[in-house]
Parts: structure tokens; C-alpha cells; sequence
């Protein structure tokens, strides 16, 4: 199960990719959090655990698979495709040194712009597709897949190997128009999008339930102070945080065979 996680800025998609995962993980499964995010940092405190070396730096640097990137281009493909992923990676296969694992958690960070004047993050969209389309997973394995703000990794055509499309919203006027804009993108992708109202207070739950279709409503976080904190503290996320038992019965419910 490959579960992409969309939304606004800020909306609380690092949050709830890694309350997802530590629920999971007690539940007796392995889960790969793909960091695609080539902006923020952050998602490694929210879990706890280091980070590797960047994908993108063990194949070469953004430069050199940019290149085999618009090699593979002209040679006519539909789409640019890197050439290594001429075959599936379990999560055994991918390169120790980019994979942190603590338990039966693993973080990979696909690559993050470093410098001033470097140029378009293109690279990194187009690995963490092929990344995410190449990957193969155990029926105990679930991948959770953190984005950037915004709809880039829709165009990018980041979801096109994800079983599941999450989008996080934040109680926003921003993030209700964002969710029909990710559910049409999501679509195209042949995939359904499932909502998730986060940072929720007071009666803004039913307030955005009225502007969504509540089929499409997984779960719903309440603001919680207690993220606030240890996030601004830079400590990783405890478990036990309401609704977010909704969200992983959702995706069990969603796996293969379920
Ligand atoms: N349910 C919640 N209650 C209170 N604060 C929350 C909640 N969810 C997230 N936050 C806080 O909101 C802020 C943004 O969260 P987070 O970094 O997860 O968002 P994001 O969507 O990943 O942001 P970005 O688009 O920058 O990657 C953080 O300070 C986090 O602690
Ligand atoms: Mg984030």
C-alpha cells in the first residue's frame, strides 16, 4: 500500500504522515515515510529519527540525474525517466546509507534544495514518480509518501504509483478550494482522494464538512496542543492522538485482500 499525503502549506501533512506511521507501526506493520519534500525539513524530528543520505546525492546529485533525466527525454519516452529504475526496489534493496530506520520505521528523503541559484526542483519530482512507481512492497509494507505544499507532486505525476490519495486540510477557506483541485488531479491519475480535517476546532468540522462530500471525509484531528508543542520543541510525535486511529483504520480497510 503507497499512500500519497497532499494538502496546503502548514495544513499538517508532516504531522499526520508521522502519527500514521507510529499508529501502524503498532499495529505490526513496516512503514517506509518517503520525504519528498524538497523544501522543508523537519519530518526526521517529528519522528525521531536521523536522516540519511539523500536519494538524489547517492545516484549522483541533482545535476547528473537531471541529466540522465533529459537523456532519457530525447530519446522520445512519453515522460522523463531515470534510467536506474530499470527494475523494483523492495525496501531491502534500497541503499543502506539512505535508508534511517529505528524499529520497524525506515525514512528515506528523496533530496532537498541546497543552494542559492541551483535551479528547478524537477529532478526530485521526477525521481521520487519513478522512486514510488518502482517500489515494491510486502503485504505487511505500507509506504507513506510526504509532499510539498501545494499540487507540484500531482503535476509531476508523483501519485501515478500510489494506491491512496490523502489530502490534509486545515480549517481554511485555501485548503476547501486546494481539495477539489487535488481531488480532480488525483482523478486524473485514476486514483479517488480522501480528505482528512486537521487542526479542527469549535464547529469548523462541520462547517467544511458542508463544503466537501462527507464520503470523502476519513478522519478528523482536532487542534492539539500537545503537537504545538513538540513541534515547536523539535521533538518527535507521541502516539494515542484523537482520530488518527480513523485514518489507519481507513487505509487497513484499503489494503489488498482486506
Ligand atoms: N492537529 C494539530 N494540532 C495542532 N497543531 C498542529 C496539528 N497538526 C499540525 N500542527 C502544527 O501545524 C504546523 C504545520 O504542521 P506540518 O509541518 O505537519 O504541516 P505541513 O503541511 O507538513 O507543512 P509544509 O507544507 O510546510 O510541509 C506545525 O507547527 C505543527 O506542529
Ligand atoms: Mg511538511
Amino acid at each position: 500500500m503507497k499512500i500519497v499525503i497532499s494538502g496546503k502549506g502548514g495544513s499538517g501533512k508532516s504531522t499526520i504522515t508521522s502519527l500514521l506511521a507510529m499508529d501502524l507501526i503498532d499495529r505490526g506493520y513496516r512503514v517506509l515515510v518517503i520525504d519528498t519534500d524538497e523544501s522543508n525539513y523537519g519530518l526526521e524530528a517529528l519522528l525521531g529519527i536521523a536522516y540519511s543520505q539523500e536519494l538524489m546525492d547517492h545516484l549522483g546529485g541533482k545535476k547528473a540525474v537531471g541529466e540522465k533525466m533529459k537523456a532519457a527525454f530525447s530519446k522520445g519516452a512519453n515522460e522523463p525517466a531515470i534510467p536506474i529504475f530499470d527494475k523494483s526496489w523492495s525496501i531491502d534493496e534500497i541503499p543502506k546509507e539512505c535508508l534511517s530506520t529505528k524499529g520497524s520505521l525506515g525514512l528515506l528523503q528523496i533530496g532537498k534544495v541546497k543552494h542559492f541559484g541551483e535551479g528547478c526542483a524537477c529532478p526530485m519530482g521526477g525521481l521520487s514518480r519513478d522512486f514510488l512507481k518502482n517500489l515494491r512492497l510486502g503485504p505487511k509494507d505500507i509506504a507513506i509518501i510526504d509532499t510539498e505544499a501545494g499540487v507540484e507532486h500531482l503535476g509531476r505525476g508523483v501519485a501515478k504509483g500510489a494506491d491512496l490519495v490523502m489530502a490534509v486540510l486545515d480549517p481554511s477557506f485555501e485548503s476547501i478550494r486546494l481539495s477539489g483541485k487535488i481531488r480532480e488531479m488525483a482523478e486524473e491519475a485514476g486514483k479517488s482522494a480522501y480528505f482528512i480535517l486537521n487542526k479542527v476546532e469549535d464547529d469548523a468540522a462541520e462547517r467544511m464538512m458542508k463544503a466537501l462530500d462527507p464520503k470523502e471525509i476519513i478522519a478528523v484531528i482536532p487542534r492539539n496542543k500537545e503537537i504545538e508543542r513538540l513541534g515547536l520543541d523539535g521533538k518527535p510525535l507521541g502516539p494515542n492522538v484523537d482520530g488518527v486511529s480513523d485514518i489507519t483504520t481507513f487505509v487497513l480497510r484499503s489494503m489488498p485482500g482486506a
